[in-house]
């Protein structure tokens, strides 16, 4: 009797810890003390749609700017918590970090909406709010959807050191278990790995980081076998063994919306790097099937995700500041 109980629990708890990793009800869903909807409403009322119409003009101009921007939140968020770090100019600052230098973009747009905010109501809203409120922004223009209740009254930090980002952020050659050890340690499950990778939908990447992938794997003189060989020869074409320095679009059919065609893509051997392909075969593979099956299920989901992802390592109240200068801390 007693036996059955303590194997019961047992195995309640492991299929809880189970749920747990798969799709945590953690920390990052309970909204961080000193944060709030309309943060700004008193302070600079016109705060959120002060940066809504710099994002707006800048993709009026360039409709792949949303791909910069989320992924900038993202670069943001992974390392220090959402504190703006990523902006910040040192000698040996985030942005010259490997994974951001000369592939971070977006910045000029965060910079015009900092300037037009200080200049309405200065030392206010901090550079970390820029960065969650354009990335809302971007989901809502990329997504075609309304993203309502999106929290502000991050802070800034003064913090920024380029190491960070190769210890914090995942390589595009990491594997589901790497991935989902690094969105842990920020508190995120494994759902979001997958939820999350779905940004590869739109935005561009550089070849030299699959130049090895699409010639020359592991040192085989031929392409991944895990890729579609119809594929590999359109990436060859955009690729070339000497063009490290070309882009090329992530999602080739749809590259600036964000739709369920990176999970298409990647469900047929289409995914660009061997993370994007690692979730084919993962536990959170069901999470593909569900969302090319039901397509209109992704977008609250990367919209939930991305709530999660803004709550990391957050700075509210009384710690760290409000930086005049984005780039200066
Ligand atoms: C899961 C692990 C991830 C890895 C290994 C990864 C890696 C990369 C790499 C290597 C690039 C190409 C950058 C370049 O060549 O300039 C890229 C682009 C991009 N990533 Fe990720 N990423 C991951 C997750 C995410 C997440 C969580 C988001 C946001 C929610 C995101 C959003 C983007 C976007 C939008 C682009 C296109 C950027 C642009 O067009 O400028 N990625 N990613
Ligand atoms: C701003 O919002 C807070 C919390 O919702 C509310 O208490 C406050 O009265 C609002 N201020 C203004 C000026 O609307
Ligand atoms: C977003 O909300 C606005 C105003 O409520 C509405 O006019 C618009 O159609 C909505 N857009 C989408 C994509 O749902
Ligand atoms: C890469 O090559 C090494 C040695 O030839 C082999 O042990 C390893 O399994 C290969 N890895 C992959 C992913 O094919």
């Amino acid at each position: 009797m007693g036996d059955v109980r303590v194997r019961s629990l047992a195995v309640f708890c492991f299929v809880l810890s189970f749920l747990s990793a798969a799709n945590a009800a953690s920390a990052l869903d309970k909204i961080p003390k000193g944060m709030r909807v309309n943060f700004y409403n008193a302070s600079c009322p016109r705060a959120e749609s002060t940066v809504k119409a710099e994002v707006q003009r800048a993709f009026n101009a360039d409709r792949t700017i949303p791909a910069g921007l989320i992924r900038m939140f993202f670069h943001d968020c992974f390392v220090r918590g959402c504190d703006a770090s990523v902006l910040i100019d040192n000698s040996d600052s985030e942005k010259l970090g490997a994974p951001n230098a000369n592939s971070l973009r977006g910045f000029e747009v965060l910079d015009a909406a900092k300037a037009a905010l200080e200049a309405a109501c200065p030392g206010v809203v901090s550079c970390a709010d820029v960065i969650a409120f354009a990335a809302r922004d971007a989901m809502e223009l990329a997504g075609n959807i309304n993203v309502t209740n999106w929290l502000g009254g991050r802070r800034d930090g003064i913090i920024s050191r380029s190491a960070d980002t190769l210890t914090e952020l995942p390589a595009p050659f990491d594997k589901f278990p790497t991935l989902v050890a690094a969105f842990k340690k920020k508190g995120l499950s494994q759902n979001d790995v997958v939820i999350l990778s779905g940004a590869h939908t739109i935005g561009r990447a550089k070849c030299g980081i699959i130049t090895q992938r699409i010639w020359n794997f592991n040192g085989t003189g031929k392409a991944d076998p895990a890729i579609d060989p119809a594929y590999v020869t359109t990436l060859r074409s955009q690729c070339p063994q000497n063009a490290p320095g070309n882009r090329i679009n992530m999602d080739m059919t749809t590259p600036t919306i964000l739709d369920v065609n990176y999970y298409r893509d990647v469900n047929n051997g289409r995914g660009l790097f061997e993370s994007d392909n690692s979730l084919r075969a993962s536990p959170g593979a069901s999470l593909l099937n569900q969302f090319t099956q039901n397509p209109q299920t992704f977008a609250p989901s990367f919209v939930n995700s991305m709530r999660r992802m803004g709550n990391i390592g957050v700075l509210t109240g009384k710690k760290g500041k409000i930086r005049t200068v984005c780039s200066v801390a």
